[in-house]
């Protein structure tokens, strides 16, 4: 049908099918990448336009129904404003304000979001925060925690209103904040969440580290690198990429949770016009591989294969269909006839290892790794022992034990997994996708495929999201498959649902704790014992949980002698289940732990009568001791002694401490109460952490760099930025090393052709690993420049030695003032004399894993009749060694405490007696809206890493552990309700004040 429309200003005309939903037209009919898929139900706002001026969501709209009005999409709101001879006007002020205000993360809803701040602004020119937050609610963000989305547009809208703004960028990081130690009267007004959210500004609060010399470009808020493109909805991601020819791939998932195929007949769906291949597990080699995109060799079995006889969970895969469309694709689907055996499923981790419990791998092609046994289920076991266990509880005055338990969640990516292949011209297999992993991608494929590992490119475009769900080789073997059999190029991406059903997840467990403490609260002895669930593969099975133990279990070491000598007990299980698996999910185990070890931790504080924050300073680990669990662990690699080099932790606790007015507020009944609403009762709760930085050892960075004849640098990495704003930071890095502004850094990542190996996106390692290759890389490039900068001014008058020329301001400089340009030198070196690329790569792998540390405070408000709970306040104060980027890392611990507020109090995925998902969508799977949020802080303790050049340590994954336990601590502090299983929602805390007997009656008490 055509419809005839006025978009983007320009009156047009379109020929789509009757049932072309409106998002559909507009990406592939006039190629207006901006607008997003996200979902296919109205719930994320990835695909918002403007119709009439007002935000719709075009995925559930018909494009017939935009007949006769008006539409906007990102693609006219502004552009960059140096477009060659032609003028624009540049950016519209909300597209700059989400630059500068380092509002966009991977950058995948922010068109969504800066269309709806427009047409709020147009109503309005002068909104509260409250409506900003209304007006951005429709559009969910996994990344940012809506803070500086919020910053953004209330900066906008002044602009807008022709005020003078403060610029962001160059602004001096804030001094150093002095502690004022406790206790004192609770101030006037001391109460719950206030109004106005955003008080805690763009820029964080810092207590910086002292600088050897002050620095140009890192530690400085330098406006993301990649922030311009995102802000206009560039064609930037896997999906925004069109290929004549280019056919749609779809999966036939198992109704089953567990079923053998008996038989499978796909005659009909192939006779079916439109279909160019069906492939079912009789049609493809049988390779038995790993999905966890990990180094070599994997650390866990190979137990999955592209397709199958067995099915193993419901949303396992049976057939692969490739069509001409996705509505030819879902016919097929429906025309491919299976068999199915069912067999017994076992669902509950707890019998998984039952003698009488079916076995779920039971294909000759396993292969094991270190304990794992299929026979009995068990994907992993580990067993670490540290010290005497036994003896440390024997000389404890009191054994403390309890039993918590986390849930299945999931990463929850705005962008769904997604990948393009094809044969190039020197047939070649290209893959194209949204992945943390490229590297990995391309080498565990290979035999999978059938080719050799250099006859595969993969291409990594611009990510939205991954959390680590894309640390998997998910869905790339889909596509691929049906490229090689139809020679043609595939398109898949996942849908909600099947992100849902199919996708990876945060490994549920069960945790036992057990502590042995004196009276003075000395940790004498600490255990933990895990049951984890894998789900139906082993991916990420052995890592994740021994994170759990090496992590969360490695910051309490004990007192006196414990301190020199600490008892630490992690025995875990790790057993399959006809489930979806579980795999790698930001904080990578570490979360499970410390909901454990910090709610655990709270329960012995309590029973002392201690205070928990001087009880958690007693015990914890400091800087120059070793890490416990360095001669005892390291992901299925020979462990090596690490001593922690730098602890900002007791730091950490004081600052948060003087932000929250912690002593102020604890034990406070004044504080405790709130006026006229005596159902409600307000807490306060803390949890401490720690992370690690990379594996070391084992993860490689690489990073090659060139000078161009205008004295500006192409980088080239292998890190693969997810939105963490990675390549930002890394061209801060070299920018730092070169003198020059980071905008002359130009940065490319990733692709398996082009740049240098990098072991991709995860264990927190970029700015660490990856950022030491790239300052490698500088160093050598500057040692180049300095040379030839020498000989040319010596061709001028004095001799200069290379040695004495400094870098700076995009000048070489000789010591008595005299400078050539890093464009002279390009040039120089390109073009007139001795002619050479000045250019290097290098690569970095690291002998040690410093750990960044944290306090994370909660405040909340529990309504004691109904369990409603509310979170008003979330403080985090971080060491994470130097700061590269103020603004982007700040934007990681809002961001990741925004997720973290999910686990705590509403995510969770359930399945009912036969394997089906209650959660398919984000109807079902609530994460949290702009309008939602509690106030957000981030106070960064700087410490100096000697191990890295500019002394960073890593942030992204942090903010991810402390927020669940300090939340769960809030609420008992509120009302006693002493909630061990997460999430903690309204019912828990309903049914644990319920099961103290005279719930009505609890105090605040601590
Ligand atoms: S893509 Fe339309 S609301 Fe999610
Ligand atoms: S920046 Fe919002 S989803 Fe990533």
């Amino acid at each position: 049908m055509n419809i005839r429309l006025t978009l983007n200003n320009r009156p047009v005309s379109i020929d789509v099918p009757a049932s072309s939903t409106l998002l559909e037209a507009l990406r592939s009919a006039r190629g207006l990448f901006g607008v997003k898929h996200g979902c296919e139900t109205g719930e994320c706002g990835a695909c918002t336009v403007l119709f009439d001026g007002k935000p719709v969501n075009s995925c559930v709209m018909l494009a017939a129904q935009a007949d006769g009005h008006h539409l906007t999409t990102i693609e006219a709101v502004g552009e960059h404003p140096q477009q060659g001879w032609r003028l624009t006007e540049g950016l519209d002020p909300i597209q700059e304000a989400f630059v500068e205000t380092g509002a966009i993360q991977c950058g995948y809803c922010t068109p969504a979001m800066i269309l709806a701040a427009r047409a709020l602004l147009e109503r309005d020119a002068d909104p509260t925060e409250e409506m900003v937050r209304e007006a951005l609610s429709g559009v969910l963000c996994r990344c940012t925690g809506y803070l500086k989305p919020v910053q953004a547009v209330l900066r906008a809208a002044a602009v807008l209103r022709g005020e003078v703004i403060e610029p962001i960028e160059g602004a001096a990081v804030p001094a150093p904040e002095v502690f004022t130690p406790p206790p004192g009267e609770p101030e006037e007004g001391i109460g719950p969440g206030p109004e106005v959210l955003t008080r805690a500004g763009v820029l964080p609060r810092m207590q910086v580290a002292t600088r050897l010399r002050p620095w140009s470009a890192v530690g400085k808020p330098a406006r993301k690198v990649d922030a311009v493109k995102l802000v206009q909805g560039k064609p930037a991601f896997a999906a925004d990429f069109e290929m004549r020819g280019m056919l749609v791939a779809k999966v036939l998932h198992s109704p089953h949770a567990h079923a053998q195929i008996r038989r499978i007949d796909a005659s009909r769906a192939r006779a079916f016009p439109g279909v160019a291949a069906v492939l079912t597990w009789e049609d493809i080699p049988r390779v038995v591989y790993s999905t966890a995109g990990q180094s070599d060799p994997i650390p866990g079995p190979l137990d999955t294969f592209s397709l199958d006889r067995k099915v193993r969970f419901v949303g396992d895969r049976v057939a692969l269909v490739a069509a001409e469309t996705e509505e030819i694709a879902d016919e097929a689907l429906k025309l491919i006839e299976v068999d199915y055996e069912p067999l017994p499923a076992v669902l509950d981790p707890a019998v998984a290892t039952a003698d009488s419990a079916p076995r779920i791998h039971d294909e000759a092609e396993y292969v094991n790794f270190a304990e794992s046994d299929p026979s009995r289920n068990l994907a992993a076991r580990i067993h670490i022992d540290i010290g005497d266990v036994e003896k440390g509880l024997a000389e404890a005055d009191q054994v403390i034990e309890g039993e918590y338990w986390v849930p299945k969640v999931q990463q929850a990516s705005i962008e769904p997994h997604v990948v393009i292949t094809y044969w190039d011209e020197d047939d070649r297999l290209v893959i194209r996708t949204s992945t943390q992993v490229p590297f990995h991608v391309r080498r565990q494929l290979s035999p999978v495929l059938g080719l050799p590992p250099k006859r595969i490119r993969v291409i990594k475009p611009r990510i939205g999201g991954g959390f680590g769900g894309k640390q998997e080789v998910l869905i790339e073997d889909v596509a691929a498959h049906l490229t090689i059999a139809t020679g043609r190029p595939v398109r898949f991406e996942y849908s909600r649902a099947e992100e849902f059903g199919a996708a990876r997840s945060r490994h549920p467990m069960r945790l036992r704790m057990r502590t042995g403490v004196k009276k003075d609260g000395t940790i004498t002895a600490n255990e933990m014992v895990a049951l984890s669930d894998t789900g139906a593969y082993g991916c990420h099975a052995l890592t994740v949980t021994g994170n759990t133990g090496h992590k969360a279990m490695a910051l309490y070491v004990g007192d006196g002698p414990y301190r020199l000598s600490p008892n630490i007990r992690f025995h875990a299980d790790v057993v399959y289940t006809n489930t979806p698996p579980s795999g790698a999910y930001r904080g990578y185990g570490v979360p499970q732990g410390y909901w454990a070890v910090e709610r655990h931790m709270q329960k012995v504080a309590r029973t002392l009568g201690i205070d928990p924050l001087a009880f958690r300073l007693k015990n914890a680990i400091r800087s120059g001791e070793l890490h416990p669990f360095s001669t005892a662990w390291s992901e299925g690699r020979e462990p090596r002694p690490e001593t922690i080099n730098t602890c900002g932790l007791e730091d950490c606790v004081h600052q948060g401490a003087a932000a929250v007015k912690w002593f102020e507020k604890l034990g406070n009944p004044a504080w405790h109460a709130v006026p006229g609403k005596p159902h409600l009762r307000r807490g306060i709760g803390v949890a401490t952490v720690m992370q690690g930085t990379a594996i070391p050892y084992l993860d490689m960075g690489g990073a090659s760099l060139k000078i161009n004849d205008d004295g500006s640098f192409n980088l080239l990495v292998g890190a693969t930025d997810l939105g963490t704003g990675s390549d930002t930071v890394l061209a801060q890095q070299a920018a730092e090393v070169l003198g020059v502004p980071v905008d002359d850094i130009i940065v490319y990542s990733s692709d398996t052709d082009f740049t240098p190996f990098d072991k991709g996106a995860y264990a927190s390692s970029t700015t660490y690993i990856s950022g030491a290759a790239v300052v490698r890389a500088a160093e050598q490039v500057a040692e180049r420049i300095r040379a030839r900068a020498a000989r040319m001014l010596a061709r001028e008058a004095t001799p200069v030695e290379a040695g004495e020329v400094v870098l700076g301001e995009r000048h070489a400089w000789a010591p008595d003032g005299r400078s050539v340009s890093l464009a002279e030198v390009a040039l120089d070196s390109l073009h007139h004399a001795d002619q050479e690329q000045i250019m290097a790569v290098a690569s970095y792998v690291s002998p040690v894993s410093p750990p960044p540390f944290a306090a994370q405070f909660a405040e909340v408000t529990v309504d004691i009749e109904t369990g409603a709970l509310t979170v008003d306040r979330l403080v985090m104060a971080v060491d994470s060694g130097v700061i590269v980027n103020p603004l982007t890392a700040s934007g990681q611990v809002e961001g990741g405490m925004a997720q973290a507020l999910g686990y705590a109090v509403c995510e969770e995925m359930l399945y009912d007696e036969k394997g089906h998902p209650r959660e398919l969508s984000f109807r079902d799977y609530h994460i949290f809206a702009a309008h939602e949020m509690p106030e957000l802080e981030t106070i960064f303790v700087e410490t100096v890493e000697p191990s890295h050049p500019f002394g960073v340590k890593a942030v992204a994954e942090i903010p991810m552990d402390g927020v669940a336990p300090a939340v769960g601590n809030a609420v008992l502090d509120a009302c006693g309700a002493d909630v061990v299983r997460a999430p903690i929602t309204p019912e828990r805390v309903w049914r644990a004040l319920k099961g103290k007997g005279d719930w009505r009656s609890v105090n605040g008490d601590q």
